[in-house]
């Protein structure tokens, strides 16, 4: 089940360039993304109107894709602007397009109603093309469903098993219980760890900082597009972080993660991890970005396994304990805004 009336991320941008036509499904349609003469990128169903042939093995040309079977051209609005032999193609040749918008480095996509996409509906994301910040995108794709991916990132106790060497370090994190908010339908959540002996395993060795430290994560979780953004650091204990006094010295970084299904049981992960020191600093930046993959590796590991129980464990119900207050609250929004998405899409019909 999916949310439909939503942005998705569908590529970064610097995936389609020049003559790419990049094929990928998003929520179970095969869809092609390709750039006009102008550079916009445009988002086309990936499949020739007349015998089906996939339009990612066609050419470009121009402002279209023409299908390299028998020749049928399509404009980026997706009407068929060609049929060889014929002085104009013959109806019901043309095929859907998708809106498409490029912001932060990524190529958003609209894959319901076209009379709702309003641009104004994505997600914040500026920390990924920022000049006051550093970041690397990068990708996952995930052998999951997207709402497993969501658990994980809404119950940060993991952080203390899965990556005890690496992105937790601390059984603190899976003992806080997190201040959880609702806003405007979305979620935040605050977490602080207070006076920590060390910080975190991956920054170990690429920054300088000593402890004792205070650490956090806050971050906002938007139902919509299943985006992440979450503001994380670690200061100097007691120098006034929690009050939102972060001294020079304090690490600051901005993760922004976007999940986008692919179909049920699979799904895509966008991710940056930026940091907002060091700027000039590119070999920091990638190191930093590797050990969060090693992290990440971590997650998808873990959450791939447990898929595939899930596939084995036919209705049984998994047991609710205390960590899972925020993925629970964000599944009951997620389900009512898909819920509320049908019952309109039944009313009009
Ligand atoms: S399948 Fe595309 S032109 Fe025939
Ligand atoms: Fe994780």
């Amino acid at each position: 089940m999916f949310m439909r009336n939503s942005w998705y991320v569908a590529a970064w941008a610097n995936e389609v360039e020049g003559d790419v036509l990049l094929s990928r499904k998003i929520l179970g349609d095969q869809v092609v993304l390709f750039r006009q003469q102008n550079g916009i990128a445009a988002a086309l169903i990936d499949r020739c109107s007349h015998r089906f042939a996939p339009l990612s093995m066609g050419r470009r040309e121009g402002d279209c894709i023409r299908c390299m079977y028998h020749g049928l051209v399509f404009a980026a609005d997706g009407k068929c602007v060609e049929e060889p032999g014929r002085p104009r193609p013959s109806p019901q040749t043309s095929i859907r397009s998708y809106p498409l918008v490029e912001r932060y480095k990524q190529l958003w996509i609209w894959m319901g109603d076209v009379a709702l996409a309003d641009p104004a509906l994505i997600p914040d994301c500026h920390w990924q093309d920022d000049p006051a910040w550093r970041s690397i995108p990068a990708y996952i794709h995930y052998n999951a469903d997207y709402r497993l991916i969501m658990d994980n990132q809404l119950d940060f106790s993991h952080l203390s098993f899965v990556h005890e060497g690496t992105l937790g370090g601390s059984k603190r994190i899976a003992e806080t219980k997190p201040k959880v908010e609702v806003i405007d339908g979305n979620l935040r959540l605050t977490r602080w760890y207070l006076n920590e002996p060390e910080i975190a395993p991956y920054l170990k060795g690429v920054v300088n900082l000593q402890g004792p430290i205070d650490r956090w994560h806050i971050y906002d979780w938007s139902i919509a597009g299943n985006v992440l953004n979450m503001d994380s650091g670690s200061a100097p204990a007691g120098t006034g972080a929690p009050q939102g006094h972060r001294v020079a010295e304090a690490l600051q970084f901005h993760a922004t993660q976007c999940t986008t299904p692919e179909d049920e049981t699979h799904s895509h992960f966008f991710w940056t991890y930026a940091h907002n020191f060091n700027l000039e600093d590119g070999a920091f930046t990638r190191a930093l970005a590797d050990r969060i993959q090693i992290g990440f590796d971590e997650d998808r590991r873990t959450i791939e396994a447990q898929q595939k129980v899930v596939n084995m464990s036919g209705n049984d119900k998994m047991a609710y304990i205390y960590v899972d207050a925020a993925l629970t609250q964000g599944r009951r929004l997620l389900e009512a805004r898909i819920a509320a998405e049908q019952s309109a899409a039944c009313g009009s019909a």
